[in-house]
């Protein structure tokens, strides 16, 4: 099957860019002595786990535990949830540490007690990291050393909880309005990190990792010292809204949503089959956000419809989506009538792998395989 064969919409993987997206993460990680965990909640794919830790990621995340059972099911031995789980859900922990090396992140102090009741009456002992706060305000302790030292040194002490580090997403990395920004935040985020250790090392904490993990700071994290392991996640595919940030260009894009038109009312407008329920309804971001849900390339079938080629075209904006329609403005000469395909490069791939039981991956000959998204809605 090639990709002119595919019914649409249809979220298409390019194979060479997310092979590429990969070996350039980890060869960078490498170079700087930093140990790769990627968060697979951009692919939720354990097949795209599988050419992660082939190209040396040392284990994955997971922002969910259903999610982290489906990666172990699929063999995954090492999952890092980043996520600040509660004890309510114990059993399903308990359950999957005793088959998969699980760790996961405390940021309160009730709860971290919680766990380690739960963890010490199961005879258990799992590894923890404190969240610390590096800015973006979601989840995380307050970096200051005079709350936060007590913190952690009190979750050191509890049984049933082996504290290995500290972990930081710098997530208001999305809205840096510029690369002096990315790499402030990329510095600071390090900074705050490497005091706290040192400051609880003084206290006789021995803190041995350092995790930190955002893709739009990732180029200048990794020459920050200190840092033991890097999290990014969307690297993997990139999207608008990285191509924005700086983190890759438009043909970095490895996850493309693959759209054919279906009306074309007026001179100025064409109408799509992919709306909200495919591309979701994420605005842009970056230094100076585009409009509209996505950039549309121009997708050419050569004359034996096999060959592809995909321009940018800035004479379309994909103004507005209902649920199974994108309405693009057409600028200037429009030649897309019904029954043309066009590509379109989301602003979030992150929100479109989860929108789809199963992708399709494009080799270089334009032939596509199924690529089944196995954790896929897996919220829990
Ligand atoms: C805790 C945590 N770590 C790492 C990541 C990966 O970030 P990115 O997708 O920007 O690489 C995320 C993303 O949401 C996250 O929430």
């Amino acid at each position: 099957m090639t990709v002119t064969t595919l019914p649409t919409p249809a979220v298409l993987i390019d194979q060479h860019r997310v092979s590429r997206n990969i070996a350039r993460l980890a060869q960078a990680t490498a170079a700087a002595g930093l140990r790769l965990r990627p968060h697979t909640k951009t692919h939720k794919s354990p097949v795209v786990a599988r050419w992660q830790l082939a190209a040396g990621a040392v284990g994955i995340c997971c922002a969910k535990l259903s999610e982290a059972e489906v990666f172990a099911d699929a063999g995954i031995s090492d999952i890092r949830i980043p996520y600040p789980l509660h004890p309510a859900v114990a059993d399903r922990l308990l359950a999957l540490a005793r088959r998969t090396h699980v760790s996961f992140i405390v940021d309160h102090l009730d709860v971290a007690r919680g766990w380690s009741r739960v963890l010490s009456e199961a005879g258990m002992t799992v590894d923890v990291l404190v969240k610390i706060d590096v800015g973006f305000h979601r989840c995380g302790i307050a970096p200051a050393t005079d709350t936060a030292v007590p913190f952690i040194t009190a979750v050191a002490q509890l049984p049933g909880l082996r504290l290995v580090g500290l972990l930081s997403h710098a997530g208001q990395a999305y809205h840096a309005a510029s690369e002096a920004d990315l790499r402030t935040m990329a510095e600071e985020e390090a900074a705050t990190l490497r005091a706290l250790q040192a400051a609880c090392a003084a206290q006789g904490v021995a803190l041995p990792e350092l995790s930190a993990g955002a893709t739009p700071t990732a180029r200048f994290s990794v020459s920050q010292p200190g840092l033991t392991e890097y999290r990014a996640g969307n690297y993997v595919y990139l999207d608008r809204t990285q191509v924005g940030l700086g983190a890759g260009t438009l043909d970095d894009c490895a996850l493309t949503v693959l759209a054919r038109v279906v009306s074309a009312p007026a001179p100025d407008r064409v109408v799509l089959d992919a709306g909200s329920k495919t591309l979701s309804s994420d605005g842009a971001r970056g230094f100076t956000p585009g409009t509209g849900y996505g950039v549309v390339l121009r997708h050419r079938p050569d004359a034996h419809g096999a060959h592809v080629e995909q321009l940018a075209d800035p004479s379309l904006t994909l103004e507005r989506l209902s649920e199974e329609h994108a309405t693009v403005r057409v600028t200037g000469n429009q030649a897309l009538v019904p029954g043309d395909l066009v590509r379109i490069v989301p602003n979030h791939s992150c929100v479109v792998s989860n929108l789809v039981d199963q992708a399709w991956l494009v080799d270089p000959h334009h032939s596509v395989t199924a690529l089944p998204i196995a954790a896929r809605g897996c919220l829990t």
